[in-house]
């Protein structure tokens, strides 16, 4: 219980193998949820070898978010140490389960994921990319606590398209 972060209806902990589903593949290649992803399709051993990969690496802290009430695995959080002199990270999210969208989820797990990295993680920056047309997440985002600081032209190529991206931080020390 020690390494759960809890708040009204979620949890986060680090996420292990044991937590890699088809449940979780299945989120990865459903195209609504990864309309804005860079991962577009997944199999269940790359998907082990991509957890494996991240738990090995000391920079990625790749952390599920599970419901408070029956313990599902719902999405992860993940945070890449950018920048070790500042603390800066980026932030990555994703509720897989489309069942809790539109419900707060997102916020909720953005607001625990930023109290989780800055307390837990020691970081002191966090930082995101958000594709323009993603207002969902950068709804969800701003409501956590994000603030827009520029835009990034042409930041992803989807099936040939490219695609801006909204830049997005939040500090410790001036929240
Ligand atoms: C982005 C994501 C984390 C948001 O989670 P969520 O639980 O649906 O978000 P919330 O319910 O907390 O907030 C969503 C907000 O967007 C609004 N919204 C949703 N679709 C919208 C649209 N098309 N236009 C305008 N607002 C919209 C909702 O009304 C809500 O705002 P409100 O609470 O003021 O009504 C989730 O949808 C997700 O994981 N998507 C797939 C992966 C992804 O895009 N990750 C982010 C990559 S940067």
């Amino acid at each position: 219980m020690n390494d759960q972060f809890f708040s009204q209806r979620i949890y986060l902990r680090p996420l292990t193998l044991n937590d890699v589903s088809q449940k979780y593949c299945d989120w990865l290649n459903d195209p609504q949820v990864n309309q804005f992803l860079e991962t577009r399709q997944t199999t269940l051993n790359q998907l082990k070898k991509y957890v494996s990969d991240q738990i090995a690496d000391p920079k990625s802290f790749l952390i599920g978010i599970f419901d408070k009430e029956n313990n599902n695995h719902i999405g992860n959080v993940k945070f890449y140490l950018l920048d070790e002199a500042k603390k800066r990270a980026d932030f990555g999210i994703i509720i897989g389960d489309k069942n809790y969208w539109q419900a707060g989820f997102g916020t909720e797990a953005t607001k625990l994921a930023i109290d989780y990295g800055f307390k837990i993680l020691g970081f002191n920056e966090i930082e995101l990319g958000v594709l323009a047309e993603n207002i969902r997440g950068q709804k969800a985002f701003s409501k956590a606590g994000f603030k827009p600081i520029t835009v990034k032209k042409n930041y992803a190529n989807h099936n040939g398209i490219w695609h801006d991206a909204i830049l997005m931080e939040i500090k410790k020390y001036i929240r």
